[in-house]
């Protein structure tokens, strides 16, 4: 089994701490990690050229294009961001602006149509399940068939204060998520959500022709002619 894993610090803090609980129980699998900002792009110019042109032409596809392999390599996704403000960290929502050209809008990858996401956050109060609803909404954008959110408000100042029975009900909620992920893996489906999404954008791609690039993708992988 592959797994990515994009953290939205570079910390090992709470929401790595998190993170580790639900990776500890994927002995075998292969596992890339990245961690933002340092493995990640810049801050979006606004160039657009992703999208009108191809992502190649992105002015940090050289970040950007690494981080894109190892998702599509993946079985399973995770992204992990603490909340900061309320939402997710800037540079998470930097790395989401660079991968808008995947938005079933535009140039959704087949593979995300078979692939789980996990959505994790950390707050010490409020924050975490708006920040993960805010990260999921993209990946449902690009596709991801199964997606899995869990925010955690901690409580506490780090992840070693939190009482003995909260961590147990941390633990039970993330072996819950682990089960059903492992029961997955292989056989899933999207959702009836997603496939209604795409139909709208099918729709789209069939009324307009407002860009190339996107409709030559739509064209390549036959979606047009189903
Ligand atoms: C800049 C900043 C903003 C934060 N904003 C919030 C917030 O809006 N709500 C909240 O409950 N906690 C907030 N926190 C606390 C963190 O979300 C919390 O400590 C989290 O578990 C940190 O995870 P980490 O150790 O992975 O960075 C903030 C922390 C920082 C540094």
């Amino acid at each position: 089994m592959n797994i990515t894993v994009i953290y939205g610090q570079q910390h090992r803090g709470n929401t790595w701490r998190l993170t580790k609980l639900f990776l500890d129980q994927f002995e075998g699998a292969a596992i890339t990690e990245f961690f933002l900002p340092q493995s990640g792009p810049l801050y979006c110019t606004g160039c657009m050229r992703c999208i009108n042109k191809g992502e190649t032409y992105c002015p940090h596809a050289e970040t950007v294009q690494p981080i894109v392999e190892a998702i599509d390599q993946s079985d399973l996704i995770v992204f992990a961001s603490p909340c900061y403000v309320m939402n997710m960290t800037g540079q998470m929502k930097s790395l989401m602006e660079h991968l808008a050209y995947r938005f079933m809008s535009h140039r959704p990858e087949p593979s995300m149509f078979r692939k789980q996401g996990l959505v994790l956050s950390t707050a010490a109060g409020a924050g975490a399940g708006k920040t993960t609803k805010a990260i999921a909404e993209n990946l449902f954008f690009w596709g991801v068939a199964k997606i899995y959110r869990y925010g955690v408000a901690i409580q506490a100042l780090d992840f070693e204060q939190i009482s003995a029975k909260r961590k147990h009900k941390i633990e039970r909620r993330v072996n819950r998520i682990v089960r059903i992920l492992k029961r997955n893996t292989g056989r899933v489906k999207p959702g009836l959500k997603s496939k209604f999404m795409f139909a709208i954008m099918k729709l789209a791609q069939i009324q307009n022709e407002w860009n190339p690039t996107d409709r030559e993708h739509w064209v390549k992988h036959g979606w047009l002619a189903e």
